[in-house]
């Protein structure tokens, strides 16, 4: 099929060697920066920056708030690689292709896989600003990609728990709720927002759900972490608001908070 290309071992070793070449270690620990949420990267130090557009194969960043570079260095003591800025269906490019650097992670030597994103909140108990651990998933977005991988399991329990750890030791506060990973580009509708609610779905997002079906399929142990940007409207005559310049500022405004949390979650990490 057309779309092998995109996830061929052969492919996924070609560039995996392009980049090995280049880079100081194996990483460890594979971190996707959501929205707003690509300030991770200044926490590396020994900094090796690859720009999308230069590695084989690799689609480029189309959206405002997402940088596109992939970037192997030192956070917390572990060597790491991090996506500044994904790769989104609703960019035009396929399902596959947008979780094909999940596999170059896994390739290059990465075990854990964590991965950040703006949502929107469902669950009406949480609220602009909120972190959430993502526990599990709705995925409403289609793929092509390998036939079958089981993703039951995709969310790592220890890491939950771990993270809860994190937070408490801290002094942040932490959701814990189901993500809905829709196609996009649109918001959702209110028929859509009131229909994942009743589903159970906490938050809803357009990411995320591909690269953690990729990354079970390829063995990784999973964390997911949104930060709620906004608050999901389910009444017709609410006010309508600019969501995507909100959604912009307050991950800006939470960007840090995500960041030390995750800073702290890999040192944990380290000592395991
Ligand atoms: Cl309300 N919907 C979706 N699909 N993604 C979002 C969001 C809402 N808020 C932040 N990201």
């Amino acid at each position: 099929a057309v779309t092998n290309r995109f996830f061929s071992y052969e492919r996924i070793e070609e560039i995996s060697n392009y980049l090995r070449k280049k880079i100081a270690a194996a990483p460890e620990v594979a971190i996707i920066c959501g929205s707003g949420l690509g300030g991770l990267a200044e926490l590396i130090t020994d900094k090796i920056s690859f720009p999308y557009n230069e590695i084989p194969y690799f689609p480029s960043s189309t959206v405002p708030g997402h940088r596109g570079n992939l970037i192997f260095g030192i956070l917390n003591g572990i060597y790491v690689v991090c996506m500044q800025g994904r790769f989104h269906p609703y960019e035009g490019y396929t399902t596959a292709l947008c979780a094909m650097p999940v596999r170059v992670m896994k390739m290059l030597g990465a075990h854990s896989l964590i991965v950040t994103c703006a949502a929107g909140a469902i669950n009406k108990d949480y609220n602009i600003g909120d972190m959430m651990i993502i526990k599990d998933h709705l995925n409403f977005s289609n793929f092509a990609g390998p036939r079958f991988p089981p993703v039951g399991h995709a969310y790592d329990r220890e890491y939950v728990t771990l993270m809860k750890q994190v937070a408490i030791k801290h002094g942040h506060e932490l959701r814990e709720g189901i993500y809905s990973g829709l196609g996009g580009p649109c918001y959702e509708t209110i028929a859509e927002i009131r229909a994942l609610r009743i589903l159970g779905g906490d938050a809803v997002g357009m990411s995320v759900v591909h690269e953690v079906t990729v990354g079970a399929h390829c063995g990784f142990r999973i964390l997911g972490l949104a930060l709620l940007t906004n608050k999901c409207l389910t009444e017709y005559n609410a006010a309508h608001e600019s969501l995507h310049e909100e959604v912009i500022r307050i991950s800006e405004l939470k960007a840090n908070d995500m960041q030390q949390l995750i800073l702290n979650f890999v040192g944990v990490l380290k000592e395991n």
